[in-house]
């Protein structure tokens, strides 16, 4: 979709379909040169009468095609309602704008114009609606259609161009920077998603590792992709035995960006990138099983942050690292109650073959302190118990650092992918003891499978800050919301770039 920023009228635009937004009370706006002043002039008080009967009062929950070609240069509008004006909030905008272009691409419109909301409360800048708009229009849009033949695909219905449309010229350059900011956001965000929906067939570790090279081109990263081989002279006894299964070779990817002008902290984001999780030999019952295909999300994330970071220019150093790989049953797979050594030296009694992503991140995680990391961020779709505590609305954080989790809060709230913390007290630490080994991979009473997955981690990073993300619930939704739609979320890329933005 092409994305244009245009000073203009709403009332003189020439267009297929425009979008306008109203708060409630929009019919009291007593100023001249309002946009319902106008445009209700245009259509011969038809805005008032729509009002009056109550069919369209800017509620939050309101929208209302029109066709208003017989009055306005453009043949439709549709109305969107933006609820009281002091309930506004970030995330609203980035929701109706999603709501109101799938509306009208569903009606077979390939140009739409949306127009700036007025009235917007004073607290929140001109950059960071215009990146709203452009998120929540790329987002709601995103199709992956890579394996539907040609033919099934002439029948979908597409969005080419969308102008956004802007009163003054004076808010032009701040609004510029935010289309730019939404635009980069978006399209890491969508690259991430597709990696996930994509099947295990296709999306395997070489092929994660190919997509790394090819970004890192792009955006002249450094990028490093270790073989099996490699991973076997670092000792990643824990990640190996994750592979071990499976006939698809392992991959460690690391990719670097480094700008010259950077901050002197670098952040480290490692990723769990199981590219399909049936369990191995403790093997998943076989109802949505076909899902274990977005056990990568993690991975796919970090790739999605590395471009977004990269691509925005932003003044540090940050540091991807996915341990690639299938977890499968066969001859070669790891047996419950075997002990493998981790890249750390300390020994893990594998007690479930299916508490695999832990296994794969102990080995990143140790790996990642030799970049001597300001922190270092993990995400995984790491246990079904996170989605049994949180559901589909929040990621389980776990971390060693209450100032960087209050930094996942915040940048939680303006990118509204939530964050909520699980604690890691140190009495949990008794239940992963193992009688044979230095930790066991698993609890022993069944209890807190979410903290007991960050229990694990925390033995593996030593004393560098550090945040684990459990995006099991939230990765993958089933059905489709405002401008998610079902599939892979690719939740955590605008988090996670989000607090490096936000870093100081
Ligand atoms: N990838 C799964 C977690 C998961 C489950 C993600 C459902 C998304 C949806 C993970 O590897 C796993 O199997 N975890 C086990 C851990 C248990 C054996 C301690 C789980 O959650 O059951
Ligand atoms: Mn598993
Ligand atoms: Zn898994």
């Amino acid at each position: 979709m092409k994305i244009s920023l245009k000073v203009g009228k709403v009332e003189n635009e020439v267009a297929e379909a425009v979008i306008v937004f109203f708060f409630e009370k929009f019919h009291e706006d007593k100023g001249p040169d309002g946009v319902y002043k106008k445009l209700d002039s245009a259509l011969g008080g038809m805005l008032k009468d729509l009002v009056n009967n109550k069919e369209f009062e800017g509620k939050g929950d309101q929208v209302l095609l029109i066709h208003t070609s017989k009055f306005l240069k453009a043949k439709k509008l549709l109305l969107v309602g933006l609820g009281k004006q002091d309930d506004f909030y970030l995330d609203l905008i980035r929701r109706r704008v999603g709501n109101g272009l799938k509306r009208v691409r569903d009606i077979g419109t390939s140009k739409a114009v949306i127009a700036m909301p007025e009235r917007i409360p004073q607290k929140f800048k001109t950059a960071d609606i215009f990146q709203g708009i452009v998120e929540g229009a790329e987002l709601a849009l995103f199709k992956f259609d890579k394996l539907v033949s040609e033919k099934e695909k002439e029948k979908e219905k597409e969005i080419k161009e969308l102008t956004l449309l802007l009163e003054s010229r004076q808010d032009f350059k701040e609004a510029q920077k935010g289309v730019d900011a939404g635009e980069k956001l978006s399209s890491a965000v969508n690259m991430s998603r597709e990696l996930i929906i994509k099947p295990a067939n296709f999306s395997t570790p070489t092929f994660l590792a190919e997509k790394a090279r090819e970004i890192a081109k792009a955006l002249r990263l450094k990028c490093k992709v270790l073989s099996e081989r490699e991973i076997k002279k670092l000792r990643m006894g824990a990640f190996l035995s994750v592979a071990k299964g499976s006939k698809e070779p392992p991959k460690f990817i690391i990719m670097d960006y480094h700008p010259r002008r950077a901050k002197p902290h670098t952040i480290v984001v490692v990723g769990k990138g199981i590219t399909f999780d049936s369990g191995g030999i403790c093997l998943k019952p076989s109802k949505d099983l076909y899902k274990m295909k977005y056990d990568m999300a993690g991975g796919a994330v970090v790739l999605g942050v590395i471009q977004a970071a990269a691509s925005l220019k932003l003044p540090l150093r940050v540091v991807g690292l996915i341990p690639a790989t299938e977890n499968l049953p066969s001859g070669s797979a790891t047996k419950p109650g075997d002990v493998v050594i981790s890249h750390s030296g300390k020994s893990i009694e594998v007690q479930n073959t299916d508490a695999e992503g832990r296994l794969i991140l102990a080995d990143a995680l140790a790996f990642a302190k030799r970049f001597k990391p300001a922190a270092i961020i993990d995400l995984a779709t790491l246990t079904g118990a996170c989605i049994v505590a949180l559901g589909d609305q929040a990621i389980g954080m776990m971390g060693n650092d209450q100032k960087l989790m209050e930094m996942f809060r915040e940048a939680g709230m303006q990118t509204f992918e939530r964050v909520w913390e699980l604690p890691l007290w140190k009495e949990y630490e008794e239940q992963i003891k193992s009688d044979v080994a230095d930790i066991k991979n698993i609890g022993s009473n069944g209890g807190a499978g979410a903290i007991l997955g960050g229990i694990f981690l925390k033995k593996f990073v030593g004393d560098c800050p550090w945040i684990h993300l459990d995006i099991a619930g939230t990765a993958w939704t089933d059905r489709d919301k405002d401008y998610i739609p079902k599939g892979a979320t690719g939740v955590g890329v605008r988090l996670i770039t989000q607090v490096l933005r936000n870093w100081k």
